[in-house]
């Protein structure tokens, strides 16, 4: 079970900027908060920079310019770290590990003994539904096995703040309801979720806030309905076209033909 509540926010990010080294502008200025025990979603298009700011978060890209605290903690440290777990998007399993092993040695990395982080893993061997699974390496498993590792690890440590970077994308409609019931099940025990998606309808049916990105910048933030009704809009598809795509809509209107 998640620590008991501290009063901080679980993530709290300020003028986060990031250029990679080829002058792409990823993340411009931007500010977040996302409130402890939140199921939170951050939704924008392709490029928007949902994978950047996570890897800012997380210490695996380097920011530019900025603050990040987690729980009230120095994103950059160790503590906060240890609060976060995450999926990424491009699933990043060691192929020469097989299913027990990728948890154990997670547990390991994260300061678990080695009976601990046993036992741990084959708690969630179970609960992920991979037992038939557990000694077989992760190119051998099927995309959707991969998809439930991922999502096992991310927990295993007992992270406050779990992040995941669009974890339906590419998957089928089974095993999407499949992970939105692990994930419902973890918020519903307390623990933070920040979810980055570009399914208007995974956003709506799961966060309880919803922040717009576009252009490396947080362009709405409220939830589902304060967002439509603070655009006048009937869905949150409308909220969408208004502000994420609103530049490129009325490119669309203006060249429109008689
Ligand atoms: N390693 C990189 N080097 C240069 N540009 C990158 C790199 N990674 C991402 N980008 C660019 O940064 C922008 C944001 O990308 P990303 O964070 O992956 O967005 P999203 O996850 O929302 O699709 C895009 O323009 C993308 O092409
Ligand atoms: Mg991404």
């Amino acid at each position: 079970m998640p620590s008991p509540r501290t009063g901080s926010a679980a993530l709290e990010i300020r003028g986060l900027t990031k250029r990679y080294s080829d002058g792409t502008l990823a993340l411009d200025g931007l500010g977040l908060e996302v409130p402890d025990g939140s199921f939170f979603g951050l939704l924008g298009p392709n490029g928007a920079g949902k994978t950047t700011l996570i890897g800012a978060v997380c210490n695996l890209v380097r920011m530019t310019e900025g603050e990040i605290s987690v729980f009230g903690e120095p994103g950059s440290g160790m503590r906060a770290r240890r609060m976060i777990g995450i999926a990424e998007q491009e699933p990043n399993l060691d192929k020469f590990l097989t299913v027990f092993e990728t948890l154990l040695y997670h547990g390991g990395y994260y300061g678990m003994d080695r009976q601990e982080a046993s036992s741990r893993a084959e708690q969630m061997i179970e609960a992920f539904d991979l037992t038939a699974k557990r000694d077989v390496e992760a190119p051998k498993l099927s995309g959707g096995m991969r998809r439930r590792l991922l999502l096992a690890r991310a927990l295993l440590h007992r992270p406050r703040l779990v992040i995941l970077d669009e974890p339906t994308a590419g998957v089928d409609l089974e095993l999407r309801h499949e992970l939105w019931s692990y994930i419902r099940k973890l918020h519903a025990q307390g623990t933070t979720i920040l979810l980055t998606t570009h399914y208007l309808e995974e956003a709506e049916a799961l966060c309880d806030e919803i922040a717009l990105i576009s252009g490396g910048r947080i362009v709405a933030r409220d939830t589902a309905e304060g967002l439509k009704r603070s655009h006048g809009a009937a869905t949150l598809e409308e909220v969408y076209l208004k502000t994420v795509a609103g530049g490129r809509i009325r490119l669309a209107q203006e060249v429109e033909v008689e």
